[in-house]
């Protein structure tokens, strides 16, 4: 709310909600076969995509109106920080903590479509295994010591 002229408070008008369509490639597990499911959402174009995948958890219906599970996926820090929430939306791989609806589906009826990262053992539907990845950043004491981060070796030689 804000003040007007008149000493009034006034409301201001909600961005309208928009539909957007959120297909999802979801898989039960590791080496099991992949399906696509969609689903039809009200969204905020602030929103993100996590609350979106959050909207499918409350009501995890398909547009052809079969009742299905929740969508797996990871998340932790919520600030574009920790990474666990990585998917690739629209074909490119983004933190859905930080990607908005506006962004990917400007319009109303766009379709949002979300896969799992390719490059790293699936869990189930959007949710991987990203060990590989921190191993290859920060590597276990005496393990690839080679490639272990600057900062790292320094501590390890007592230089830092
Ligand atoms: S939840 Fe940490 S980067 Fe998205």
């Amino acid at each position: 709310m804000t003040e007007q002229s008149n000493g009034a408070l006034a409301h201001h008008e909600a961005p309208p909600k928009r539909r957007i369509r959120l297909t999802v490639r979801r898989a039960e597990g590791p080496n099991k076969p992949w399906r696509w499911e969609s689903f039809d959402l009200q969204v905020d174009p602030g929103q993100n995509i996590i609350s979106c995948l959050q909207q499918v958890a409350a009501h995890p219906v398909t547009t052809d109106g079969v009742r299905t599970t929740p969508v797996a996926y990871d998340a932790g820090c919520l600030e574009e920080v920790c990474g666990a929430c990585t998917m690739v939306i629209n074909g490119r791989a983004r933190q859905s903590c930080s990607c908005l609806v506006g962004s990917v589906a400007p319009n109303d009826g766009d379709v949002i479509t979300l896969e799992p990262m390719s490059k790293v053992p699936l869990y189930r539907d959007l949710w991987v295994d990203r060990e590989r990845l921190f191993h290859s950043l920060w590597p276990r004491p005496g393990v690839g010591s080679d490639r272990q981060p600057v900062r790292y070796r320094r501590r390890g030689r007592g230089v830092a």
